[in-house]
């Protein structure tokens, strides 16, 4: 194996602290125990203190959905790379389509935030990810290898280890409509290509890439048993415990 397999959950804006530490409690009994894959949990900012606690003991990474680019000073309201890091977080999601589409994130912005996340030793999980308009219009291929190139920019080799990139199609997103096998596939290995292009086989073999957009129990295996596929990452079904394992154990 050339890379790791990593499930992330995307939690998005749901959970309290007290839900968070529920979920940690349930979720613990039925963990599976070895290790075919890395598993993360990306929470809200507010409630990282709480779910590096309550995860202590198990072997769950945690993760950030977002950061802001600055070291520090007159931001108010954001949160910089190194605090998510003293906080004790691996992972920060970045460039979600959801951060785009409400929140005015732009391939400018997301290239800043993978550089801070960088600098701070945090791992991105970048996203990308086209629109229904888009895959109409044969654009696809254009759009994704431009996402990624724009997000990398500036990023070493050495660095390009630490990324994850997560192919997210907009019109899967929380609509229960999931890409084919076949759809995910075709554009994680696309993304594989782009690395390669600018970064060299070696390289472009070590990088995870997953998909996201309504993956579930039901559909799991079957995107995860796909070579370009390296991973899922996890919204609506990562807020129940039963269905996070059961897409762990589709991965194995
Ligand atoms: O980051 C996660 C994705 O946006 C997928 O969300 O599984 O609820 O469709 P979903």
């Amino acid at each position: 194996r050339y890379r790791k397999t990593i499930i992330a959950g995307n939690w998005k804006m749901n959970k309290t602290a007290t839900e968070t530490k529920q979920f940690a409690e349930e979720l613990k009994p039925i963990l599976p125990k070895a290790k075919w894959c890395d598993v993360v949990v990306c929470v809200p900012a507010c409630n990282i203190s709480t779910a590096v606690r309550a995860f202590k003991d198990m072997r769950v990474s945690i993760g950030a959905e977002n950061l802001y680019y600055e070291k520090s000073g007159a931001y108010t309201g954001e949160v910089s790379a190194d605090m998510l890091k003293d906080l004790g977080v691996k992972y920060v999601i970045i460039g979600h389509s959801e951060r785009r589409q409400y929140f005015g994130e732009t391939d400018a912005t997301v290239s800043k935030k993978v550089h801070a996340a960088l600098d701070a030793g945090l791992l991105p999980i970048i996203c990308v990810g086209e629109s229904l308009e888009q895959r109409e219009a044969g654009i696809t291929a254009e759009w994704i290898a431009l996402q990624v190139k724009s997000a990398l920019v500036g990023v070493s080799a050495d660095k390009l280890r630490k990324c994850v990139i997560a192919y997210e199609p907009i019109w899967a997103i929380g609509t229960g409509k999931t890409a084919t096998a076949e759809q995910a596939a075709e554009v994680c290995t696309a993304i594989r290509a782009t690395i390669r292009s600018l970064y060299g086989a070696r390289v472009a073999r070590s990088v995870t890439i997953q998909y996201g957009g309504s993956m579930n129990p039901s559909n799991a295996a079957e995107l995860l048993a796909q070579p370009d596929v390296d991973g899922g990452l996890i919204g609506g079904a990562a807020l129940v415990p039963q269905k996070f394992v059961d897409i762990i154990n589709a991965a194995n």
